[in-house]
């Protein structure tokens, strides 16, 4: 595992930048597993400003995101769909139809995780991921439990999850219970793996998680059994 520590969160943001950018140059047709929340959007404004100045094309990139909140519609402003054409997909030379995040209004919800993960086998697997990390040491929404889940799967998210996302909401109340999200496997499948966790309040999840006992109490634990993961951390928060 290559941990990096960075000075600040426009440091991390702009080296994540680069790693992506070098995915991307080294292989034009990527498969890019994208993440949304905060821990991002420095690095979604890096590339966006490395594509308008010409150093990045996206034109055969392909990106398949982690997850959604069940009951929102995809122009709901607090839905990731919103989120990720606002901060990254408008700003980029990247086809809508290259672009997939989980439907969160899908009426057959268990078809549509199950076609989920297989449109993502159909691309070969995610070629790098892009992971921030909950408070309570999820990745995606896969939330702590007794045990690992491999599909993409409908989950009910952690109080703690539900009173973290809450601050992009009008009130708790409002923020969805459940979300649609990928799961272990084609995440641990993914043939490199960026995690950014900028703000001191991740420090201790993010040390639990990388040094502690692989737990499913803990998800992002798993990532210490794969073979290529970078992370970045920042004290700095965004
Ligand atoms: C979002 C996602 C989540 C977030 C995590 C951290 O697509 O997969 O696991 O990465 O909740 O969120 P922020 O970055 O807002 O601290």
């Amino acid at each position: 595992m290559n941990i990096i520590i960075a000075d600040s969160y426009r440091q991390l943001s702009d080296t994540a930048a680069e790693i992506v950018a070098n995915q991307i140059k080294n292989k034009p047709d990527t498969v890019l597993g994208l993440a949304t929340g905060s821990s991002p959007l420095g690095l979604y404004d890096a590339l966006a400003k490395m594509c308008e100045d010409g150093k990045i094309d996206f034109s055969r990139v392909r990106t398949v995101n982690l997850d959604e909140y069940v009951g929102l519609a995809p122009d709901h402003p607090q839905s990731y769909r919103y989120f990720m054409d606002k901060n990254l997909f408008d700003r980029i030379n990247i086809r809508r139809e290259m672009t997939k995040v989980p439907d969160g209004l899908a009426s057959d919800t268990d078809a549509f995780c199950k076609d989920y993960d297989s449109y993502i086998d159909s691309l070969g697997g995610i070629d790098l991921q892009v992971l921030g990390i909950g408070p309570d040491g999820h990745i995606g929404f896969n939330e702590p439990d007794g045990h690992f889940t491999a599909a993409t799967h409908v989950a009910e998210l952690d109080p703690s999850t539900v009173d973290a996302n809450s601050r992009f909401f009008e009130s708790r109340d409002e923020v969805p219970k459940t979300a649609i999200t990928m799961g272990m496997r084609a995440i641990m499948q993914a043939k490199k793996i960026l995690l950014i966790a900028p703000g001191k309040a991740k420090k201790e999840i993010l040390f639990k998680a990388l040094e502690g006992d692989i737990t499913p109490r803990i998800p992002a634990s798993v990532l210490q059994l794969h073979r290529d993961v970078t992370v970045i951390y920042s004290d700095e928060n965004r």
